[in-house]
């Protein structure tokens, strides 16, 4: 006689040859991955009708929240740690000075390109300034790398970025700057400030159903590109920072510190970016032009 053991065998078997003609070897590999994953998953747990019927439901309710400006399942990843992952595994070397960070929800491509020494906020922006300078220089052999793109983002002190607030100009907050022949750079943003990611959706019931704040320590984004070089998406997070180690989106971490040192009300913030040679590839941008 069959057992309930041995019918689920079965069952995955059949399920996993039903997809054995995916010709693409890697979507097949990813594809039959998955399937085994869940049915073991389902099995260990021995989920129930009701838990079923509350996860499908928890997605339609994150699909009711998605759509141009924002993505409930990429922010579902992010607070899970799959982003963070993903960006780890394909790109962290041991020893690497400067980390890869999740993109977010947030990137918006084609941002205002601004002339060296310019602010990135605009005038009736509340808050301190922080003056940022550094370099962009070539992790093998330390040369400067003239002409390389700077694309950095930010949140308002009211924890929104533009695009989720109608009271800031489009594209505040947001800008791009390139490299000299020195490989350097300079401009003015906002002292990054602490924000929660949005909790109004299931992502929100998930983290308080887990004791877990919703914020993400004080930073500053970037994503560093030139020809010829891998491209890096990073963060920089302020060191001191009381809730660095407590990141919603387990992104904040040593080699994406940096020390904003207070000059008057304001600060200043030097920072070198190392490009390590590859391809340049710029990631998709969540947030519509
Ligand atoms: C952000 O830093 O912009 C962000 C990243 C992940 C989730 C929410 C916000
Ligand atoms: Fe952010």
């Amino acid at each position: 006689m069959e057992t309930a053991a041995g019918t689920d065998r079965a069952l995955t078997g059949k399920v996993l040859a039903a997809y054995s003609k995916i010709e693409n070897p890697r979507l097949k590999s990813i594809v039959s991955t998955l399937i085994e994953h869940l049915h073991a998953c389902v099995k260990e747990m021995k989920v129930t009708d009701v838990e079923w019927e509350f996860a499908w439901d928890f997605m339609e309710r994150m699909a009711a929240m998605t759509g141009p400006q924002r993505n409930e399942f990429l922010l579902f990843a992010d607070v899970i740690g799959v982003s963070q992952l993903i960006e780890t595994l394909n790109h962290e070397k041991p020893g690497q000075p400067v980390g890869f960070a999740l993109v977010g929800p947030f990137f918006r491509a084609d941002a205002p390109v601004r002339e060296r020494g310019d602010s990135i906020a605009s005038d009736d922006t509340a808050g301190a300034r922080v003056r940022i300078s550094g370099k962009v220089f070539d992790f093998d052999n330390k040369a400067p790398i003239k002409g390389a793109f700077l694309d950095t983002w930010q949140a308002a002190t009211n924890g929104f970025y533009e695009n989720q607030d109608e009271n800031q100009p489009d594209y505040n907050l947001r800008g791009r700057f390139r490299t000299d022949e020195n490989g350097t750079f300079e401009f003015v943003a906002l002292m990054p400030t602490a924000y929660p990611v949005p909790t109004d959706g299931p992502v929100g019931e998930l983290l308080r159903a887990a004791k877990r704040p919703p914020d993400r320590p004080a930073h500053i984004h970037f994503i560093v590109s030139a020809p010829g070089y891998e491209t890096l998406v990073t963060q920089v997070f302020v060191k001191g920072d009381p809730i660095i180690e407590d990141d919603a989106v387990f992104t904040a971490s040593r080699n994406m510190v940096g020390d904003f040192r207070k000059e008057g009300d304001n600060f200043l913030l030097a920072y070198d970016f190392p490009l390590k040679p590859g391809v340049s590839i710029m990631p998709k941008a969540p947030v519509p032009s």
